[in-house]
């Protein structure tokens, strides 16, 4: 039975997605404003650090440069800099409180689980660090998410 509902809400959620997209008028990003509004002190982690402003060192042509908007993302209030979603995959499905704390069914409709792996899609060898990447070190400065969300405090 569990199954066949999770099932349901996802075919329900790509529709809906399918529609929304289809009209072009809504994004499937949110923003990362709607994630802090559940999860203030990962958002606070993410606001402090270089992804938050990552396309501001971008002069106006290369904020419209796939080239450059690739991996510093576009100058959008919903999109700017490196955000929740480039990581965490788009959000516009999986950000509701029913999908969140359901596992398999946020992956399921887009929720990703970024790793190691993930950081090199943009901390390649080409980017300007004359280093090569270091996960942890790099990790430990913008570590966030284990906290609970606001809404898991108040149940
Ligand atoms: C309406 C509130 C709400 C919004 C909006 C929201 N979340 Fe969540 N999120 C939760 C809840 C509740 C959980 C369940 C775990 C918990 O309480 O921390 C969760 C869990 C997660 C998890 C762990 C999921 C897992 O299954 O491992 C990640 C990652 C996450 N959220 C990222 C995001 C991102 C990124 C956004 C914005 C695109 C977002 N959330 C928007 C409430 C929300
Ligand atoms: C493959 C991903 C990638 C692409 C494509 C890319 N960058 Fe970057 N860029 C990075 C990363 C990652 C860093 C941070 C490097 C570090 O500090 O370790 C960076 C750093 C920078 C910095 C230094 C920022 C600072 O505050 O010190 C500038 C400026 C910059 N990039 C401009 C550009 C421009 C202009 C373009 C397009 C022509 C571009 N980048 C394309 C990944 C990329
Ligand atoms: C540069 C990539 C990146 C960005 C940007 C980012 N995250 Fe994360 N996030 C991660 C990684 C990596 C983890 C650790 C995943 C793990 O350990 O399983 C994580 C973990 C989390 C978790 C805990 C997941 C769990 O399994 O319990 C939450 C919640 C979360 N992030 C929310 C956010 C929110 C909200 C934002 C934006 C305000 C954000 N993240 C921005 C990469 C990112
Ligand atoms: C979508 C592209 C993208 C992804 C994915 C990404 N980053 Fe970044 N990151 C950047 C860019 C671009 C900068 C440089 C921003 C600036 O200074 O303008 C940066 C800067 C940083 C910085 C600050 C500069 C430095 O080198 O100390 C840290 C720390 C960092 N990233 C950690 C991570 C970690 C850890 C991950 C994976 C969990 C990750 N990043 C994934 C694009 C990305």
């Amino acid at each position: 039975m569990r199954r066949v509902i999770v099932i349901l809400a996802l075919l329900f959620g790509l529709a809906v997605t399918g529609a929304v997209l289809a009209t072009g008028e809504v994004s499937e990003f949110v923003g990362a404003d709607r994630c802090a509004s559940c999860h203030p002190s990962a958002a606070k982690v993410w606001k402090d650090s270089a992804h938050a402003r990552a396309h501001k060192g971008l002069d106006k042509q290369q904020t419209s440069d796939p080239r450059c908007t690739q991996c510093h993302g576009v100058a959008d209030a919903r999109r700017g800099g490196v955000q929740c979603e480039n990581c965490h995959g788009a959000g516009r499905t999986y950000a509701r409180r029913h999908v969140m704390k359901d596992k398999v069914l946020n992956r399921l409709v887009g929720l990703k689980e970024p790793s190691n792996v993930s950081c090199n899609r943009c901390h390649t060898d080409n980017n300007p660090s004359i280093r090569p990447f270091d996960f942890d070190g790099k990790w430990a400065v913008i570590r966030h998410g284990f906290e609970k969300s606001k809404e898991q405090e108040a149940d």
